[in-house]
């Protein structure tokens, strides 16, 4: 795996260091009482494995499946539920992870369907945030860290199902990406 990054980004000590922070961050700040945490599958996993961990407070975790990549290096402009079955988020106060916020399409259609589903609020946070021009007006309420415009893979984020386990985040070669 190793052989087909180009460079480390965001080494790992950097990573867990920041999420003290945005722990802390986000602890001080929801509103008390239960959270319920809602994961992006996959990308998100190994990012809200090591925050949640980090937030001593009653939450509860869903996890939901939605497809916007299909696999390459450009969003598709479309974005899938494929799950069958959607939590229950009526009156909750939901904390919506996603692994990296790109277009912004993904964030959009899931807080807008979590907003129509009656979640009493929507926060988000992601690892990463590309620093680009979006397709969709968003932001996230709590980023880890600001990237620039390219293709990464590493702790959750993948290429063609790979490299999620890295335990980094590292730039692509492009000679791996075919
Ligand atoms: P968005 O809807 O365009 O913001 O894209 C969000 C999704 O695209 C993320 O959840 C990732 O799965 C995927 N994605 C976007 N950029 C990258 C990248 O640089 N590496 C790996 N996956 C990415
Ligand atoms: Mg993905």
């Amino acid at each position: 795996m190793k052989k087909d990054i180009e460079r480390v980004l965001v080494d790992e000590a950097v990573i867990q260091k920041r999420l003290d922070s945005m722990a802390k961050q986000i602890e001080e700040e929801f509103p008390a009482g239960p959270i319920v945490v809602i994961i992006l599958l996959k990308g998100a996993l190994v990012f809200a494995a090591d925050l949640l961990r980090r937030i001593p407070r009653e939450l509860s975790i869903e996890c939901l499946n939605v497809a916007s990549y299909h696999g390459g290096l450009e969003s598709s402009g479309k974005v899938d539920f494929l799950d069958r079955h959607f939590p229950e988020v009526k009156g909750k106060h939901i904390l919506l992870l996603d692994d990296i916020l790109d277009t912004g399409r993904t964030l959009v259609a899931v807080a807008e369907r979590l907003t129509e589903e009656g979640a009493a609020a929507v926060h988000t946070g992601v690892l990463l945030a590309k620093d680009k021009k979006r397709a969709e007006e968003v932001s996230a309420d709590y980023v880890g860290f600001e990237i620039n415009d390219e293709f990464v893979v590493g702790y959750g984020l993948d290429y063609k199902g790979k490299y999620r386990n890295l335990p980094y985040v590292g730039v692509l070669k492009l000679s791996a990406a075919n």
